[in-house]
């Protein structure tokens, strides 16, 4: 009976029942969810953490305010970097990687979002921290260089997310399934309450920023255009739309009744190939995803299998329910063989 049991107390159950988990990893995972549970309490303070409202505006006591964003960076590049886990870290907020003091380093990379979604905090509507674990080349000997970041996303050890929305719930992939842990604040733990998440094939569900449709390529407005058309239109079936604007609270709900969610490329600004970062965001919810059962990709192809050419790299995602990313695909395929 797994169920109850708390993440650390899992993933060594894990190890002894034969999946491939070093101990490292296991405390990496552990270290990370420690410092998620600070992020959740700083979120779920609110206004009272004096952090909201406009950033570098000032707060009541008369102190230049920190973005939530740096704060929450901060909680994780600070307790990861002496945690003797990680050779170096990657953020959504640090330009560079993050190096770590040789005497802490460890045999892992670690790349973050701190805060998803962070444009929801003020509003009080959910948001999350997401991660990803890759090994590093060169160990813990040498300092890595930018170029020992940039692994494809299939190289990942582990991958997860937070969702700080009514409960704050855990979910992590180390390549054998996904779990879901739900914080239980009377303990103070991360409790297993889903083993083995599974995405079903089909939806009716699509979530996409509408507002952006005149930038987008053909062969997604084609699919949306079809989406809208419901059951009189060439896919035969009724939709619904939800659009969060928190990639965490999307794929939790994918993860939990399936969908599907697209942040496509768009002509706004031709030297961004899309909104959302490959290394701390569709690298890790790719993994998770296709754990799941579902699938991850950029309309053309595979995300976990995109070159990595920069830590901040962006990437058109398509993912959620394998049978609707399929059709995406095919938009795009035959728009190609057309041209
Ligand atoms: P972040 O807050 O880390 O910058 O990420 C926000 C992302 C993602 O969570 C969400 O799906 C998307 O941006 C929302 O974009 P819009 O502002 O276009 O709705
Ligand atoms: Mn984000
Ligand atoms: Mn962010």
């Amino acid at each position: 009976m797994t169920t109850g049991m708390k993440l650390k107390q899992f993933l060594l159950h894990e190890k002894r029942a034969g999946v491939d988990l070093p101990y490292d990893l296991i405390e990496l995972i552990h270290e990370v969810s420690i410092t998620c549970k600070e992020i959740a309490a700083t979120v779920s303070r609110g206004e009272l953490s004096g952090v909201l409202g406009v950033a570098g505006s000032e707060n009541v006591q008369g102190e230049t305010q920190k973005e939530l964003d740096i704060i929450t960076n901060d909680i994780m590049a600070d307790h990861l970097s002496v945690s003797g886990l990680v050779a170096g870290m990657g953020s959504e907020e640090i330009d560079d990687p993050i190096d770590v003091p040789s005497k802490e380093r460890g045999e892992y990379l670690l790349m973050f979002d701190p805060l998803d979604g962070s444009s929801n905090i003020d509003v009080n509507i959910s948001v999350g921290t997401i991660f990803s674990v890759l090994k590093a080349p060169l160990g813990c000997k040498e300092t890595p260089k930018l170029d020992d970041y940039l692994q494809k996303g299939i190289e990942q050890k582990a991958a997860g997310f937070v969702v700080y929305g009514p409960s704050t719930v855990f979910v992590l992939t180390t390549g054998q399934g996904v779990h879901m842990f739900t914080l239980d604040s009377t303990i103070g733990e991360f409790v297993l309450t889903t083993e083995g998440v599974s995405i079903p094939e089909e939806t009716t569900e699509y979530a996409i920023n509408m507002a952006n449709r005149r930038f987008w390529e053909e062969p997604m407005k084609q699919y949306i255009e079809d989406c809208q058309l419901g059951e009189d239109g060439p896919l035969g079936k009724r939709y619904n739309m939800r659009w969060v604007a928190s990639m965490v609270a999307e794929v939790y709900r994918i993860l939990i009744r399936g969908g599907i969610f697209m942040y496509p490329y768009d002509n706004r600004d031709p030297s961004k190939a899309g909104k959302l970062r490959l290394m701390y965001e569709a690298n890790p919810m790719g993994f998770i995803i296709e754990q799941a059962g579902g699938m991850a990709s950029t309309g053309h192809g595979r995300i976990m299998e995109v070159d990595s050419t920069g830590l901040h790299q962006r990437v058109p995602v398509v993912l959620g329910s394998a049978a609707e990313v399929r059709k995406v695909e095919e938009y795009h395929s035959k728009a190609e063989k057309v041209a």
